[in-house]
């Protein structure tokens, strides 16, 4: 089978789609998009946050954010959360049309409309590395994309994932595996 290199690009692997939430000075929520991140240890994640971004300024001076997952359902506003910023549009956040309430844990805004949230209080900030580490409070989850068994089901939440190579979204959701079991035939 013939392979082709090309180049040192690991952003082509499909990534999760993060979506950062916070409270500006003016306590008016601000987002944005990223997927330069994941979870980092038990009740760690880490992300990838350029030092411009306006999301960022509410993240540091509140000292908590919330991480959502942008789902098919809000596709579009997620998008535009990573292409307009709060920095030259004022209004950014008002037109997604999307929701808040406060969370729960933290000074930090859950979108309602997104039913994955990770409430985090901020860990660090690295300004020359642009990492941003969260400490993991609380994730709560809209009761909408929850199975019979209490579990997230996949038949009901459908996150994005992010193609850099192909620059689109992809949905996730089906099942094709089970974890820690189907290697055990190889064993
Ligand atoms: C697919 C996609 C992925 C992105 N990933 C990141 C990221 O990981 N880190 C980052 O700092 N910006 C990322 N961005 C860019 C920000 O979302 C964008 O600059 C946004 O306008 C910042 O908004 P703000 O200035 O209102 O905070 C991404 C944008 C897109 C469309």
């Amino acid at each position: 089978m013939a392979r082709k290199n090309i180049g040192a690009k690991p952003y082509i692997m499909p990534m999760p789609v993060l979506i950062l939430s916070s409270y500006d000075e003016g306590g008016k929520p601000c987002a944005m998009l990223a997927v330069w991140g994941g979870i980092s240890h038990e009740k760690e994640i880490t992300v990838t946050v350029a030092s411009q971004r306006n999301t960022l300024k509410g993240i540091l001076s509140k000292g908590a954010f919330v991480v959502s997952m942008a789902d098919v359902e809000n596709a579009v506003a997620c998008d535009f959360l990573g292409i307009a910023s709060g920095n030259s549009m004022p209004d950014k956040f008002g037109r997604t049309g999307f929701h808040t309430t406060k969370a729960e844990f933290v000074d930090a805004p859950v979108i309602d409309e997104l039913p994955f949230a990770v409430e985090c209080r901020v860990k660090s900030y690295d300004a020359a590395s642009w990492r941003l580490v969260g400490e993991i409070v609380n994730v709560s989850l809209d009761e909408r994309i929850l199975g019979e068994d209490g579990k997230v089901s996949f038949a009901k939440f459908h996150p994005l994932a992010f193609d850099w190579m192909n620059k689109i979204y992809l949905s996730l959701g089906e099942k094709v595996g089970n974890v820690y079991r189907d290697g055990l035939q190889l064993k």
